[in-house]
């Protein structure tokens, strides 16, 4: 669901350098001229550089730089996504969307920010979040019992390489959700649900991508910007776009029917892994034979086959 504010953004991105008059817009977009005028002050307080030259009208010179929601709206194309809200600062877009999933929000409500003070990470760490990076949290309400919502995170990574390969790079998946290029992650998921025994209320998948280099030092990770030139707004929207398709996959089919695309980009298979729980302790050694139908990693050990659900992999050489 588009606003009239990215409406107004779309029609100056959509004339280039030509510009558009107060009036043409407010006609086209069934406004006043003052609403109009009003929108294009916010668009410029946003990042947007929107020239108003006097008797000929408006002309959009520049995109904003770091990430906005309203330049996310008008670039993201999937319906699952009615609303796009954020900041250019917060503590966690996973936190905040939480607190919109608790008071009822809509499926498909976003949550999206330039930078976070307390960006959370898988297994209780932390998750540097400095300006140059693309942080959403997607609320979905998917109709599945609590113990299908393992296979989700992976799932939703699946969802995250799609969006990035929109934008022409070539992910890779590291089991269970970590998202990789050139041997280097450079997009994360933290998957967090509310559930009743028998069926999910609500799941927050936030996703945190490294988009241009930074001051700040991030996670020791690639970045987007190494290989194509999107700003994070775009990266934002082709991930939310990614992960819509995921979505509607796991929905049709469960993870089952993902289970092809996600090995197809996994990089694990063949390799020799030990996997550790949160605390650090080691759980199973053995080398990958792959991914099942419920997303576990299964590694060839010394007695059989051993499917596992959830953990930390690291190389073992
Ligand atoms: C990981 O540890 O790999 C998962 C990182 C997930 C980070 C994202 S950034 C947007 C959302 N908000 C958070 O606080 N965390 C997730």
């Amino acid at each position: 669901m588009k606003t009239r504010r990215s409406e107004v953004a779309s029609a100056l991105a959509a004339v280039g350098s030509a510009g558009l008059s107060g009036q043409r817009l407010a006609e086209t977009l069934g406004v006043s001229r003052v609403a109009i005028a009003k929108h294009v002050t916010a668009l410029i307080a946003a990042g947007y550089d929107i020239a108003a030259v006097r008797g000929e009208g408006y002309r959009l010179v520049s995109l904003p730089i770091d990430l906005v929601p309203v330049e996310v709206e008008r670039l993201v194309t999937d319906p699952l996504w009615v609303c796009i809200e954020g900041a250019a600062e917060t503590g966690s877009t996973n936190e905040d969307c939480k607190v919109l999933a608790r008071s009822g929000a809509e499926e498909g409500t976003v949550v999206v920010a330039a930078r976070q003070t307390a960006g959370k990470g898988r297994l209780g760490r932390e998750w540097t979040s400095p300006e140059g990076g693309a942080y959403l949290s997607a609320l979905l309400r998917p109709p599945c019992a609590p113990s299908e919502v393992a296979s989700f995170a992976p799932a939703c990574a699946l969802g995250v390489a799609y969006g990035l390969e929109a934008l022409g790079l070539h992910p890779r998946l590291k089991w269970p959700n970590d998202v990789q290029l050139d041997g280097k992650k450079i997009a994360g998921i933290l998957v967090e649900m509310s559930a009743e025994t028998d069926r999910v209320e609500w799941v927050v998948a936030g996703c945190g991508v490294n988009v241009r280099r930074s001051e700040c030092c991030f996670q020791d990770g690639g970045f987007v910007n190494d290989v194509v030139d999107a700003s994070p707004s775009m990266v934002a929207a082709a991930v939310l776009d990614g992960l819509a398709r995921a979505y509607r996959e796991y929905l049709a089919g469960g993870f089952s029917a993902m289970r092809d695309a996600y090995e197809a980009r996994h990089t694990l298979a063949g390799v020799e892994v030990t996997v550790r729980d949160m605390t650090g302790a080691i759980v199973a050694s053995g080398v990958v034979e792959g991914v099942d139908a419920s997303a576990r990693l299964v590694l060839s050990g010394p007695d059989g086959s051993v499917p596992l659900v959830a953990g930390e992999v690291t190389l073992r050489s």
